[in-house]
């Protein structure tokens, strides 16, 4: 059965918390959101307290009257299971459904999201009140969506209580077909004398005097992850039963260095997938994180997806919270729509009075109507309304990077060769010159259906199987260009080290051979010759011997002198690069030109210098979105027969200007 929103066009809301406010304050809610083109709110996100007081005592009471209020008004609800935040009562009669930290410390319920993920009280009471509001509202008419919890693993990814460490076991033995001896083989636990001789004695990776086994840690985030999405489908099945043709949504949190989760599992068990996005006021150019998360967002939805969280100004939760600036809310939320979201809401509709969260933001600040983000909230709902027929299309991509949860766990794990590599600092080195470039990118996982790609950037991958290695060469050979960063191939599914020389699983397909590493000490790097001019490289060296490939560049200072840096095989009919090292921003951003030209990948448009360019494919015509984050005000080229959709106007001489600051979506018909 396909379950898809029915909400028309492009959604707009926000997070809807009316059990904190009076009733007398509802009215002009829905007035106000109204007037903004609000077309569907997230509800009782965080409303257990109030829905149960006491176990299995209900009271529904308010919620029959926010939903008929909204049904009246015409918003749509997206009506969430409130499970992230059990009561207080729960906790007093369940104390041992708590969470217990790494070093053993049981954490209190007074916030959100405290109480353990293999709890099987927890997972009762949970799926009790799921069931109760599912039967209770399956039919009713505002009731578009289920949002099931909310951010799934926020605070709460790990739990090391005995109750985790048993259901840790239980996971591993389904794992290991009940086989001891297999993981101990898979663990490699003869090293330290780890060796097992019972399930009972296998914990959690909790801590301990030396350095953790690194199998052992990888199958814990595993099952970290696999323990929460379990709750999720336990949910999502009692709202199916109740509701059989309403989506199912929760909302993930790709970006903010969230490792927690291993969202191509969960994506296939979401109907609809939302994600949550919120800027750093420390990034400069937070345009390419929303970017970044947008195209990861799309790429684990396979297309269309809802942006179900993101801000109208600041947040509260960083050391000082930034407000945006004049133009970037409604920049922010376009180029969410421009990288596939066909919805747009916010956290929150109306700013809090009391609580953890006054300080944040929200579309109703708390100056009121005569403020500029309320200005801005009431054009954006018109933007989003002239944007309608944009929903359901999607990208166009024929360069892919590889992004695999299991290798950004173990490639950050302890005791590596360089304690300085992170996963996700790794991927943006390479996703932020295509960015500037304006080179449209989908993420895969290493055993995805290659076939739509020319190019395949492989940024960092210490570890692969054998499934994702056969993928990834294939694709090379079979006439792909495939470019792989540094330290990547190196150990396979449970962390043991491909032997016979570095970088293992992609040593053939790259024509070379690694015997050493020389890791580089932060601050320090080495010269490059034969990219651009003065190039270096930081962060890692390697002495790779050619094995079949050309030397592109060599190292031109410290030990490795004159060994190559970056190299170039012909592999079948294919191509595949090494870049053994960090080269400079600069000089990575030519040589990854220069691959994706070899491998006849173009750029969405040329644009002027600050102008983002992206396309949103449809069936009858293509959306271009052009996005002016530059200081001056440009002109870009479009097709002839192409019409404006914010201001509804045809375009004349090809040509659409974009003012500093503003944005333009372009119909183009095809
Ligand atoms: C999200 C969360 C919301 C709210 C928001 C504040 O992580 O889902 O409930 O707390 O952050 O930025």
């Amino acid at each position: 059965m396909s379950r898809v929103l029915s909400v028309p066009g492009i959604a707009y809301g926000g997070d809807y918390n009316p059990e904190q406010w009076p009733e007398e304050v509802w009215a002009e809610d829905v007035r106000l959101m109204r007037e903004a083109g609000v077309t569907m709110v997230s509800v009782n996100i965080f409303a257990w307290a109030l829905l149960e007081p006491r176990e299995g005592e209900y009271d529904f009471s308010r919620l029959d009257r926010i939903l008929a209020l909204l049904h009246d008004s015409g918003i749509a609800a997206d009506l969430a299971t409130p499970t992230a935040a059990p009561p207080a009562w729960f906790f007093r009669a369940h104390p041992e459904a708590l969470p217990v930290d790494k070093d053993g410390r049981t954490l209190s319920y007074g916030s959100r999201q405290t109480f353990c993920p293999s709890s099987p009280a927890y997972r009762e009471a949970a799926l009790r009140i799921a069931r109760v509001l599912g039967e209770r509202y399956a039919d009713h008419p505002a009731v578009v969506m289920w949002h099931v919890h909310n951010e799934y693993g926020c605070h709460n990814a790990e739990c090391h209580c005995d109750t985790s460490a048993a259901a840790f076991r239980d996971w591993l033995r389904t794992k290991y077909d009940d086989d001891l001896a297999a993981l101990n083989h898979a663990w490699g636990t003869t090293f330290w004398s780890q060796w097992y001789y019972d399930w009972d004695e296998i914990i959690p990776p909790r801590p301990t005097g030396a350095v953790p086994n690194p199998t052992h840690q990888l199958d814990w985030r595993r099952f970290c992850s696999d323990a929460l999405l379990s709750l999720y489908e336990a949910e999502r099945e009692v709202l199916r039963e109740a509701a059989p043709g309403l989506p199912a949504t929760t909302n993930f949190m790709v970006m903010h260095n969230f490792d927690k989760l291993d969202y191509w599992r969960w994506a296939p068990a979401l109907d609809i997938v939302s994600n949550d996005h919120y800027l750093r006021s420390t990034d400069p150019e937070s345009q390419i994180d929303i970017a970044f998360s947008g195209d990861l967002v799309r790429s684990l939805a396979g297309g269309p997806w809802l942006l179900m969280e993101h801000s109208t100004g600041a947040v509260n939760w960083q050391p000082v919270n930034r407000a945006k600036t004049a133009g970037e809310l409604r920049r922010n939320a376009l180029a969410h729509v421009a990288r596939g979201a066909d919805g747009i809401a916010y956290f929150q509709w109306r700013a809090a009075k009391a609580g953890a969260e006054q300080w944040h933001s929200a579309m109703l600040p708390h100056a009121g109507t005569d403020s500029q983000i309320w200005r801005d909230v009431v054009r954006l709902g018109a933007d989003l309304r002239a944007l309608a027929e944009v929903r359901g299309s999607t990208g166009t991509a024929e360069a892919a990077i590889v992004w695999d949860w299991s290798a950004w766990w173990a490639v950050e794990l302890p005791s590596q060769p360089s304690g300085e590599l992170r996963f996700q600092d790794l991927i943006r080195a390479w996703y932020e010159p295509l960015w500037r470039a304006g080179v449209a990118v989908d993420f895969v996982r290493p055993d995805a259906d290659l076939s739509s790609y020319k190019l395949v950037l492989a940024p960092s991958l210490y570890l692969v199987d054998d499934e994702g290695k056969a993928n990834l060469t294939g694709f090379a050979s079979g006439g792909g260009t495939l470019a792989v960063g540094f330290h990547s191939g190196a150990v396979d599914e449970n962390c043991h080290i491909r032997l016979g020389g570095y970088p293992g699983a992609f040593r053939e397909a790259l024509g070379v051979r690694t015997d050493e590493l020389f890791p580089l000490l932060p601050g320090e790097s080495v010269g490059l010759a034969g990219l651009d001019e003065n190039s270096t490289g930081t962060l890692w060296s390697e002495r790779v011997a050619l094995a079949g490939a050309e030397a592109v560049a060599s190292y031109t200072s410290g030990p490795l002198t004159g060994v190559p840096a970056v190299t170039r095989n012909a592999y079948g009919s294919g191509t595949a690069w090494y870049v053994a090292t960090r080269p400079d921003p600069t000089t990575l951003a030519s040589l990854l030109d220069r691959i994706r030209e070899e491998a006849g990948v173009e750029s969405v448009r040329t644009t002027p210098e600050g102008v983002e360019a992206v396309l949103r494919r449809g069936p009858d015509a293509d959306y271009l979105f052009l996005i002016n984050h530059g200081e001056v005000d440009a002109e870009a080229e479009v097709s002839a027969d192409a019409t404006e959709l914010l201001s509804g106007k045809g375009i004349e001489g090809g040509s659409v200007k974009v003012a500093s600051g503003d944005v333009a979506v372009v119909r183009e018909p095809r």
